[in-house]
């Protein structure tokens, strides 16, 4: 069988993680979330107290980065996330990462991609491709319940304010811009469950496969 490579990309908090987990296991695939290479990439310049600003550096430390290694546990806090998206705008730096992307996406006998470019710059010829959103108030609030059951306290209208400042980054950066390939399948996920839009994609992908 022809090695098969799934492409999901999509806004902050838009459910993508758990539709991408489940359809690898669903499939039996690999699945990488990218969004961890960046995350990954800006810790370990903020624990090595580097500059997130300077581009030779930061390239430096992507081009390091171990796909094996990577634990969302370990790199889920919040300003883990901004400062990704900070240096997530830099060309050197998604060049080194688009890189191991792509390596990682030839594995066989499938694999799952999530992130913001998959489906336009790190795997154009994917299989399938899915975009996955929901409104910036439904999101928010899936962000704000998940820290919530975590024990922790938030603030709901910080969080939009926060979801709404990094999708204006990730859509207006110069170098791959999250935006639905053209053969992208949208799947808006504002109305569903978690379970409602595994269905719904799940259905998408046994489609495209067929
Ligand atoms: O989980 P969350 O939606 O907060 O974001 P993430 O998927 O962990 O990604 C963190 C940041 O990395 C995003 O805001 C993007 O700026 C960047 N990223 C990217 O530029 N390209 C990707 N393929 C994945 C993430």
């Amino acid at each position: 069988m022809k090695q098969i490579t799934i492409a999901i990309d999509g806004p902050a908090a838009a459910g993508k993680g758990t539709l991408s987990r489940r359809l690898a296991e669903t499939y039996g695939f690999h699945h990488l979330d990218t969004g961890l290479t960046y995350r990954a990439t800006a810790k370990a310049l903020i624990d090595a107290g580097l500059p997130l600003d300077d581009e030779t550096i930061a390239e430096q430390i992507a081009l390091k980065i171990d796909l094996a290694g990577l634990d969302r546990s370990v790199l889920a806090r919040h300003e883990v996330g901004e400062a990704a998206s900070k240096i997530a705008v830099m060309p050197a730096v998604r060049r080194a990462l688009v890189e191991a992307q792509r390596t990682f996406a030839r594995r066989g006998p499938g694999t799952v991609l999530d992130g913001r470019d998959i489906g336009t710059v790190v795997c154009p010829d994917a299989a399938v491709k899915l975009y996955v959103t929901a409104s910036p108030q439904v999101r928010a609030r899936r962000r704000y319940d998940e820290i919530v059951a975590n024990g922790q306290v938030a603030d709901y209208d910080a969080i939009v304010e926060d979801v709404k400042k990094r999708d204006d980054r990730d859509m207006n950066r110069a170098d791959s811009p999250l935006r639905p390939a053209e053969d992208a399948v949208l799947l808006d996920t504002s109305e569903m469950s978690i379970e409602a839009a595994f269905q719904a994609a799940k259905r998408i992908v046994d489609a495209a496969l067929n």
